[in-house]
């Protein structure tokens, strides 16, 4: 087994450490605070073709595997997890959608666009009434000739407000359950599609998180993906990867506040010594570089799996359950190191705490995780 990266691993991890510290560390404390998106720094992601990373070149992306991306998006989150998560949904939940599901007309007309960084995707699943319970969604839509007309309320969806297009997941038949949903894709700023309020949020204030409303919304019958009843799977299969983004988002941010511990505990003094030279702090280094060291090794577990095309639900799941509950973890300890500075904004150790707490909630909370963890080893 080899744990080493390959030279093109290597180039990528410093071309995106790099990228974190010129343009992302400028002014990350200041868009948490005025919750500003990262327009202007997300067009030159997009033009390192960290956008499209696992999207072949033929379809606008850059070609590399899954590792690659997971070594990328630890590096940009390290830095700015808002960022991270733009880039993970857009890369593991649109692009890999459209790329392993689409048609070529589909993968013509959008995804070299989003692939490419020119266009942002979002990816619309849950409602008020249908979080865990992904399948209980009254979203529908109902064909009416060459057109499906679309009613009904999708929340929590991120970069709902400044993306281009959006995945939207909804039902094309009743009463048939799961069976009945199908996925589309809709054009943003299309008659009978709005968006609510930006929600103010404990952490990722960078990137944007609203409700869509359709009210008798037409889509081309072209933009439906697949067939109509296979949405959920199309769903939860695409999930699986975006749980191995978002595990690589929770490691950046646990690496973060492993590495600014490190660098504080021995820089910080208090009796006369650095408090790096206390037990109790060397406990929580060790804990701390452990996690991460444990997280990694998950997610770059998960990732191989998934570009061997074999079974990994259950190993994406233990990585984001493990990598998130890291995160807080490293994110509590480090403001605990930094003391009275770690609670005060400018220190920026504060905001590791809040952007970590989302990791174990989205794309599945940790008891979802749970779950398809112990049903696969159960068989039930
Ligand atoms: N891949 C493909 N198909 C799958 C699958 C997978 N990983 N897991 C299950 N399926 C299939 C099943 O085989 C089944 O098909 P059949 O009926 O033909 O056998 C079908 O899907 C339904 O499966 P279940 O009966 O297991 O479904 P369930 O209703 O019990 O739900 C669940 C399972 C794991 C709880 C699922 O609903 C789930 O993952 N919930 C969490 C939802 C979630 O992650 N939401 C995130 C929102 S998106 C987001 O957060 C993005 C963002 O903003 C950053």
């Amino acid at each position: 087994m080899d744990f080493s990266y390959t030279e093109e691993q290597q180039l990528i991890q410093k071309t995106a450490r790099d990228f974190a510290q010129e343009h992302l560390a400028p002014g990350v404390i200041e868009r948490d605070d005025k919750a500003e998106f990262p327009k202007e720094q997300l067009k030159l992601l997009g033009e390192l073709g960290f956008m499209g990373m696992m999207v072949p070149e033929k379809w606008g992306g850059a070609g590399f595997d899954t590792v690659s991306y997971c070594i990328a998006m630890e590096e940009i989150c390290a830095v700015d997890a808002s960022m991270g998560v733009i880039m993970s949904v857009n890369n593991s939940l649109v692009c890999q959608l459209l790329w392993k599901y689409a048609n070529d007309y589909q993968r013509e007309k959008y995804l070299k666009k989003l692939a490419s960084g020119t266009w942002l995707g979002a990816f619309s699943l849950s409602e008020p009434q249908s979080g865990s319970d992904a399948s209980n969604m009254l979203t529908h839509a109902i064909r009416d000739g060459d057109h499906y007309v679309i009613n009904g309320t999708k929340n929590w969806v991120s970069s709902g407000i400044n993306s281009d297009i959006v995945v939207v997941f909804l039902m094309t038949e009743k009463g048939v359950g799961h069976k009945g949903i199908s996925a589309m894709i809709v054009e943003k700023g299309i008659p009978g599609l709005s968006h609510g309020k930006k929600e103010d949020k404990l952490g990722i204030r960078g990137s944007d998180t609203c409700e869509l409303y359709f009210d008798d919304c037409k889509v081309p019958v072209e933009n439906l993906i697949g067939e109509e009843g296979k949405g959920f799977k199309v769903a939860l299969g695409t999930l699986d990867g975006g749980r191995i983004g978002i595990a690589s988002q929770a490691l950046g941010i646990a690496r973060a506040a492993l590495d600014r511990s490190v660098e504080y505990a021995n820089e910080r003094k208090q009796f006369g010594k650095t408090i790096g030279s206390f037990g109790a702090i060397k406990d929580k280094i060790a804990t701390m570089a452990t996690n991460v060291d444990a997280s990694r090794l998950l997610i770059y577990r998960a990732a191989k799996l998934k570009d061997e095309e074999k079974p990994y639900s259950k190993e994406a799941a233990m990585a984001k359950v493990f990598a998130s509950q890291t995160a807080m973890d490293n994110a509590t300890q480090c403001v605990q190191i930094f003391g009275g500075y770690g609670y005060m904004q400018e220190y920026g150790v504060e905001r590791l705490m809040r952007d970590a707490k989302i990791t174990q909630i989205y794309e599945g909370t940790s008891e979802i995780q749970q779950l398809v963890i112990a049903r696969t080893i159960l068989g039930n």
